[in-house]
C-alpha cells in the first residue's frame, strides 16, 4: 500500500516505493526525469575516473538505465534495487556486463568490492520520512567501496525543496517532503500516491559521509540530463556529491 511510510512487511523489510514501482513499470521511463541518462553517465564517467573492467555498483537502481549505459561502455555493473518489477525491467534491457539483483540498500551486503558505488534521482537514499534509513544506506556503500573507490549520490537540495517545490509540504522539523501525487501506468490508468523525500543541505551531507567515514570531495547543483561541477546553490533541485573512501 502507497500511503503509510512505516510500512515494514516480516517478509523483506518492504518499502513504501515498491507499490508505486508496481503500478508505474516501464512507464517510469516516460518521465523527463529520466531521459538524461546519457549525459549524467557521460559526466560520471569522467568524474569518477571510470575504466573499462572497473565495477561499479548501482543502488536503487530502478529500472536499470544508469547500470545499463555505464555496462554499455564497458563497466561491470551490479545493480540492486527493492523493487522487482523494477529489477525484472533492468534485467530485460540489460547488455553483457550487467547484473541486477532485489536487496534492500538498508543491508548491503558487501565489504571492499567496488571501485565505484553510484546511487541516483533518491535510488535508497531520500526516499524515507524521518527515520535513520539514509544513514544506513550510506555506510553501506562506504564499505562497499574498495579503500580508494568513489561514491557518486544525489540528493534532493533542500533550499530548493522549501523556495520552489509547490504542491510539496516540508516538514521543517525532519527535512522531508510530501507530497501527494498521481502516476500513470502503461495503459493511462492513474492513481494517487504519497511520496517522501528526504532533503539535504550541502552541510548535513558533509556530517553524514564524516560519520560514514568518507571523504567529500566535491558537490554540485544538478538537475536530471544536466550534471555539471557547479557549486551549490538554491535554484537547482539535486546536490551531486562524489566522495572517496580513504585508502
Ligand atoms: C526514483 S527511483 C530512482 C531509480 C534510478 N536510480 C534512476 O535514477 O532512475 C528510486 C529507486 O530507489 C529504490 N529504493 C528505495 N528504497 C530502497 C531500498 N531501501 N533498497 C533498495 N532500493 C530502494 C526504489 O525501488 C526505486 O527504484
Amino acid at each position: 500500500m502507497a500511503g503509510d511510510p512505516d510500512l515494514r512487511t516480516e517478509k523483506h523489510r518492504g518499502h513504501w516505493f515498491e507499490p508505486v514501482a508496481d503500478h508505474l513499470g516501464a512507464a517510469y521511463l516516460r518521465y523527463s526525469f529520466t531521459k538524461g541518462t546519457v549525459q549524467e553517465v557521460d559526466f560520471l564517467l569522467g568524474e569518477l575516473g571510470l575504466e573499462p573492467g572497473m565495477r561499479v555498483l548501482d543502488v536503487g537502481c530502478g529500472p536499470g538505465r544508469h547500470a545499463n549505459e555505464l555496462a554499455r561502455r564497458g563497466i561491470e555493473v551490479h545493480g540492486i534495487d527493492i523493487s522487482q518489477t523494477f529489477i525484472d525491467l533492468a534485467i530485460a534491457s540489460a547488455p553483457p556486463l550487467a547484473t541486477f539483483e532485489r536487496l534492500d540498500a538498508r543491508s548491503l551486503p558487501w565489504s571492499e568490492e567496488f571501485d565505484a558505488v553510484i546511487c541516483l534521482c533518491q535510488g535508497a537514499f531520500g526516499l524515507m520520512t524521518d527515520n535513520d534509513d539514509d544513514q544506513l544506506v550510506l555506510c553501506g556503500m562506504a564499505e562497499a567501496l574498495k579503500p580508494g573507490g568513489r561514491l557518486a549520490l544525489s540528493a534532493f537540495n533542500a533550499y530548493f525543496a522549501v523556495k520552489y517545490h509547490d504542491g510539496a509540504e516540508f516538514d521543517p522539523s525532519t527535512g522531508v517532503s510530501h507530497e501527494l501525487t498521481a502516476v500513470r501506468d502503461e495503459s493511462g490508468v492513474q492513481i494517487e500516491v504519497d511520496l517522501w523525500t528526504g532533503c539535504y543541505t550541502p552541510r548535513e551531507l558533509h556530517l553524514l559521509c564524516a560519520a560514514a567515514g568518507l571523504l567529500i570531495d566535491r558537490i554540485s547543483s544538478v538537475e536530471p540530463g544536466r550534471y555539471t561541477a557547479d557549486p551549490p546553490s538554491v535554484e537547482l533541485p539535486e546536490f551531486l556529491l562524489f566522495a572517496s573512501r580513504p585508502r
